[in-house]
């Protein structure tokens, strides 16, 4: 397994870097996604979905990087997306052919990871990545995703 914690740490400390700046949330959201799509190269498509404020049981696409997608709107429970936040778990998908609960974007896309992003003990929203990989996701990434939505928390 290639160990990228070395370059994860980097990526960290240059993604709380850009959450510090005096730019609006979204465009802090979408440097984000920037950043995490350049770095890695299995990370092909990358974007935040938020909680409809009004309508609670609905996510709505933020800023991304990648492909354009039409599931801009996901109810709680359909697809990868709308299970993690209706369980409030984070989902790794490493072929996304055997999930079948999942909401098809492009047929380049193997795999999926869904990191919820956390308020207190309310999710806010979610970090999606979608892969044109199978299987390339670690423990290393979940835990570096999971310290990237934290920062972000701090901003959604
Ligand atoms: N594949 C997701 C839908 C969103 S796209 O990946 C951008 C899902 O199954 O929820």
């Amino acid at each position: 397994m290639t160990d990228r914690s070395g370059s994860f740490d980097l990526l960290a400390k240059r993604i709380s870097e850009a959450l510090k700046g005096a730019e609006d949330r979204d465009v802090k959201l979408k440097t984000v996604c920037r950043l995490l799509k350049d770095a890695v190269p299995y990370y092909n498509w990358v974007g935040f979905y938020v909680v409809d404020e009004k309508r609670r049981n609905e996510l709505v696409l933020g800023p991304f990087e990648g492909e354009h997608t039409e599931h801009t709107r996901i109810p709680f429970g359909r697809g990868i997306c709308g299970q993690a936040v209706q369980l409030e778990r984070i989902f790794v998908v490493q072929d996304v052919s055997k999930e079948k609960n999942y909401l098809s974007c492009s047929t380049n896309v193997k795999s999926e990871i869904v990191v919820p992003v956390f308020k207190g003990k309310k999710v806010i929203g979610e970090l999606d990545i979608d892969s044109h990989a199978l299987s390339p996701f670690t423990k290393q990434d979940e835990a570096f995703l999971r310290k990237v939505s934290e920062m972000v928390s701090r901003i959604l």
